[in-house]
């Protein structure tokens, strides 16, 4: 058997925060729910679910229209999230807070209108090895139509950005460095503040894709110096359909509209439109205000447990079915990094993974088979997709111990 810290029940009372948790309570083909697929979108806790309702069922209006009392409410609460949003990042305004559908739409936004803006023939955008696919193809779109040059950091057999290689990619026409702050498909975290800072000294701006470090990490915009960073909703325990992007105020000033309509202006005529200042420049038409109330609820929940305590609670677990996986015999890890957060992606021989999903699904364990839109991170290692398991705070030792049953499982059907 793996161990796991003894301590590790001092840190969080995971019986009590799975309370909060309606979804866990079910049983699935009669065995009860082992949900390890956090990473693709998180599960929400009450404290979501009732924000959502009563938003709903006492306060629904349209947001910044209107002087009656609902339409009051519901702006109150749709703009208490961007203040709780300006903590959970430690962003200096509220102001450089931007409402979008996730972390998907808040890089396109940057692609889409300081890209345009900005990028010419000849330069160059660097990604990085570890991209999700949300985070390359808007760039490459961008040098399609700019006759730009995508460039890309390279990685090590663990997982890792190699940063000597890094530096060498740098050089003058380089405008952009995006990046993944937690690698999705392998879990690596990436050390952002270090690329972050050699973009910046290469005269570069730096994006950082935060959708899975802000679930698992405690994320500082400033301490990192990030020019651009993308989360959503959904994955921090939120609902779908809502994230964040920030950006620094000088740079959103400058960069022009990326869609427009109603809430995003100031004055329209036929000849001319002046345009709103920030952050609703970049919010055109009525947003998903439930969605945004509801996520300044799981920001709320998640602050309340601490990030520190869930980096820490997670890390453990993390080591726990490290261990576990890795007694089981055909079966290899994918992305070994040295610092790495809440997923388990491995491959087992001769078992293609959709069959390994389906055999832990009947026995009510969800994890994530496929390519986890990072084909290029899939390419890098010579294989056709992974199994992965991704865990939260709400995730168990015991839960582990079932993942590891049910792979025995799949070894006695298919090896
Ligand atoms: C690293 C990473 N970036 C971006 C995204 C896209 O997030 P969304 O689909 O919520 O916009 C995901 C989603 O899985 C992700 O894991």
């Amino acid at each position: 058997m793996s161990t796991l810290s003894s301590q590790v029940s001092t840190i969080l009372d995971v019986e009590k925060i799975r309370q909060d948790f309606p979804v866990l309570k079910q049983t699935i083909h009669g065995k009860p729910l082992v949900y390890l697929d956090s990473a693709a979108t998180a599960q929400k806790p009450l404290a979501v679910i009732d924000a959502i309702r009563k938003f709903h069922e006492v306060d629904c209006a349209n947001i910044h229209r209107g002087v009656h009392e609902l339409s009051q409410r519901s702006t109150a609460a749709y703009e208490e999230t961007r203040a709780r949003t300006k903590k959970f990042i430690n962003s200096k305004s509220r102001n450089e807070l931007i409402f979008v559908r996730g972390a998907t739409e808040g890089i396109n936004l940057v692609a889409s209108s300081w890209g345009r803006k900005n990028v010419k023939a000849g330069d160059e955008i660097i990604v990085s090895a570890l991209e999700h696919h949300s985070n390359i193809v808007p760039w490459q779109m961008l040098c399609e139509e700019k006759d730009a040059k995508l460039r890309v950091i390279p990685m090590n057999e663990r997982g890792e950005l190699i940063l000597e290689e890094y530096e060498k990619l740098l050089n003058p026409r380089t405008r952009m460095v995006a990046f993944t702050h937690v690698s999705n498909a392998l879990g690596t975290i990436t050390p952002a503040r270090e690329i972050i800072e050699m973009a910046h000294r290469a005269g570069a701006l730096a994006l950082v894709d935060g959708a899975q470090a802000a679930p698992h990490l405690k994320v500082d915009v400033q301490a990192l110096d990030a020019d651009f960073y993308a989360f959503s909703g959904h994955k921090v325990f939120g609902p779908t359909g809502i994230g964040i992007l920030y950006g620094k105020t000088k740079l959103l000033n400058a960069m022009p509209p990326y869609q427009g309509g109603g809430d995003m202006i100031r004055t329209v005529t036929f000849e001319k439109t002046t345009y709103n200042d920030l952050p609703y420049k970049f919010e055109a038409g009525t947003p998903n205000i439930a969605g945004g109330i509801g996520m300044g609820a799981a920001l709320d929940y998640v602050t309340k447990i601490g990030l520190e305590k869930i980096a820490a609670y997670e890390h453990e677990l993390l080591l726990y079915g490290t261990e576990a996986l890795q007694r089981i015999p055909g079966l290899k890890i994918i992305g070994t990094a040295q610092e790495k957060a809440a997923a388990l992606s491995f491959v087992m021989e001769g078992i293609h993974p959709h069959d390994i999903g389906t055999v832990l699904d009947r026995q009510g364990i969800a994890v994530r088979t496929g390519h986890h839109c990072a084909q290029p991170v899939m390419d890098w290692f010579h294989v056709p997709a992974t199994t992965r398991a991704s865990l939260a705070f709400y995730n168990t030792a015991a839960e582990i111990d079932a993942l590891a049953a049910g792979l025995g499982k799949v070894r006695e059907l298919f090896a």
